[in-house]
């Protein structure tokens, strides 16, 4: 059922080192494609890199740009500490071994809600083959470099879009999280 998938997904932050199929991760593609968006259009890409040595680079890249300012207070997980969380993380990417990129059209008004539906196919689609994954964000920053560019440009993304967020996958490390208690009052029907 997919109201188990929707309530069985967690962002995950621990992770084996075991590689997910390659059959597996383009069925999870085929999840992102499918995605509703703006217009249409469909104006957004995916690059997968199934690749540990890379994925973790970028994750480094990646969390080279987090800006540690204000989030005092904040605290994200417990049993899935996030780079809030614990300084000490090394990796914006928890060390899974692929990462989707997702990338848009610059000048696009939907970009970004564009990216995240796709993002949401691609969790909801991971969680139903057993496969963890967590929305990264800081996409624009990761690939704001000229090794980023360089990157952009070997993967044939068209000139004028960006990078507006990372889906991680792997194997989960360890136990399954709770999901934290829905805070009341946040859904309301009006007939
Ligand atoms: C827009 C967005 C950006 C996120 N960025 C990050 C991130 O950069 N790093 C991270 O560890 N988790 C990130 N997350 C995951 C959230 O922290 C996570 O969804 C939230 O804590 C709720 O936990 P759950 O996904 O397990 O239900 C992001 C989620 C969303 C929706």
């Amino acid at each position: 059922m997919l109201m188990d998938i929707i309530k069985a997904r967690h962002s995950i932050r621990k992770y084996t080192k075991e590689q997910i199929r390659r059959a597996d991760l383009e069925k999870i593609l085929e999840a992102g494609n499918y995605a509703p968006n703006a217009g249409g259009g469909q104006r957004s890409m995916l690059v997968a890199v199934h690749n540990q040595e890379l994925t973790t680079h970028l994750g480094t890249m990646n969390l080279a740009r987090f800006d540690r300012t204000n989030l005092a207070g904040s605290y994200v997980s417990k049993e899935q500490p996030s780079t809030i969380d614990d300084p000490t993380i090394q990796n914006g990417f928890y060390g899974a071994p692929t990462v989707v990129c997702v990338f848009c059209q610059n000048n696009f008004l939907f970009k970004t809600a564009d990216a995240f539906c796709m993002m949401e196919n691609i969790v909801l689609q991971a969680t139903e083959l057993g496969i963890a994954s967590c929305i990264i964000s800081r996409g624009y920053e990761t690939f704001d470099s000229d090794e980023g560019r360089r990157l952009m440009e070997k993967w044939d993304v068209p000139e004028g879009y960006t990078c507006q967020g990372f889906v991680i996958l792997g194997y989960i490390d360890g136990a399954l999280p709770q999901s934290k208690p829905r805070k009341p009052g946040r859904i309301k029907i009006v007939e």
